[in-house]
């Protein structure tokens, strides 16, 4: 067993885990992370997928121990004061989801995507997100909800 130091949501977490746990499964079961889910196993999907130091990562696609010493952030992290995530806010209102099961790592990918890129094309867009995968196939109100809440997040940007 290995011990490893992760700040997951802003909380420090020290844990004993085995070299070869992935992190979603460290998140999941010894965090307590639910919302971030799996839908491959294999990094295909982009179910799984959260934020280490800022950027979006595939998080069966790295182990615990990688971890160790960064901030993860997920989908259970991103509201602040009772107030959901800009993203999370244009995922409701444009009805970018079904199921919802892709949803968390959709929504953790666009913000990655937004913050790298303040104004994407739909294109750039449907580019930014070909890493995860909607088996109920609302793509279009994905694409319309990522483009709402990269204007959002831009107008916040300049009333602050
Ligand atoms: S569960 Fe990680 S990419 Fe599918
Ligand atoms: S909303 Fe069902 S998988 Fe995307």
């Amino acid at each position: 067993m290995t011990r490893i130091t992760v700040s997951v949501d802003g909380v420090s977490c020290t844990d004993e885990v085995e070299p070869r746990m992935l992190l979603v499964h460290y998140l999941r079961e010894t965090v307590g992370k639910v919302g971030t889910v799996i839908g491959c196993d294999t990094s295909n999907c982009g179910a799984c997928t959260v934020h280490l130091d800022g950027r979006s990562v595939k998080s069966c696609n790295m182990l615990a121990v990688q971890a160790d010493g960064h901030e993860v952030t997920t989908i259970e992290g991103l509201a602040k004061d009772g107030r959901l995530h800009p993203m999370q806010e244009a995922f409701h209102e444009n009805h970018a989801l079904q199921c919802g099961y892709c949803t968390p790592g959709m929504i953790m990918q666009a913000i990655d995507l937004v913050g790298q890129n303040p104004s994407p094309t739909e294109d750039e867009i449907r580019h930014g997100m070909e890493g995860n995968l909607c088996r109920c196939t609302g793509y279009h109100n994905i694409v319309k909800a990522v483009a709402a809440a990269a204007g959002a997040m831009s107008s916040e940007r300049s009333d602050s």
